[in-house]
């Protein structure tokens, strides 16, 4: 693998297209959602190796509950099965996995999974996995607001920063890189705070074929981009 120059800190990917790429092969979607499963597993691989120090996939959206019941089944049994057959990997690959979005909404046996892949990675040290499952930014926001509320906090002690931390992802640094495959341009309720200065990028392929090279590219563009957070540029500065 051939990159040089600045690692984003934190990646996040809205992993979008499995669907579509199971319908143009004429197999049924769930063919294209374990295909697509297979592609987390090898971009969690090389998140690693580019020493990446947070990565969030965006697995399942509060709204897609409203899919038929036969998907989501099928989805909630993908997540059991990668996170059963990965859990030593990521252990020995020095992950620290973490689920964000109303977990206690999982079926009650996927909960216990997850537990206990939080618990025994707890004490790593490397990168950050963070997966959002029944997750939506709108809703971790109101969510973050309520517990706010609940533990009494002046309205003089918040700041952006006290607010950081009732979110699902406190700790976390902001994502630096959203990318979202599939061609859709769109957030679709993902890291809607968060994401207020990440750099955005989109792509048609379809998560299924989003190879390592396709990711190298995504953070290629990256590093060509100048962010410059409202301020103005430091060459346009210049004598
Ligand atoms: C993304 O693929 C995975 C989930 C949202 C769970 P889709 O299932 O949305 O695939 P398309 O967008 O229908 O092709
Ligand atoms: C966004 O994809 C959610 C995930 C990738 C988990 P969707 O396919 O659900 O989003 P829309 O419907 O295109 O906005
Ligand atoms: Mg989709």
């Amino acid at each position: 693998m051939l990159l040089t120059g600045r690692i984003p800190r934190h990646v996040g990917i809205i992993m979008d297209g499995n669907g579509r790429w199971a319908e143009v092969r004429g197999l049924p979607r769930i063919e294209g959602h374990r295909r697509g499963a297979e592609r987390s597993k090898e971009i969690i691989e090389v998140s690693v190796e580019l020493g990446i120090k947070a990565l969030t996939l965006y697995a399942f959206s509060i709204e897609n509950w409203q899919r038929p019941s036969s998907e989501v089944m099928t989805l909630m049994k993908l997540l059991e099965f990668y996170l059963n057959k990965e859990l030593d990997r990521l252990i020995k690959k020095d992950v620290v996995f973490k689920a964000i979005g109303e977990i206690w909404k999982l079926p009650e046996h996927i909960q216990v999974i997850i537990r206990e892949a939080e618990g025994k990675t707890a004490s790593n040290k490397g990168m950050r996995l963070v997966i959002a499952i029944s997750y939506s930014g709108r809703n971790e926001i109101l969510r973050a607001v309520k517990k706010m509320l609940y533990s009494g906090i002046r309205p003089e002690e918040l700041t952006e920063e006290a607010f950081n931390s009732y979110l699902d992802t406190a700790g976390l640094p902001a994502p630096d890189l959203i990318i979202r495959t599939s061609g859709e341009m769109r957030i679709s309720n993902f890291l809607l705070w968060q994401g207020a200065y990440s750099e955005l990028y989109f792509t048609d392929t379809l998560w299924p074929d989003f190879t390592e090279d396709e990711f190298l590219l995504a953070i290629q563009d990256y590093q060509r981009r100048e962010r410059r957070f409202g301020a103005i540029s430091v060459r346009a500065d210049a004598p």
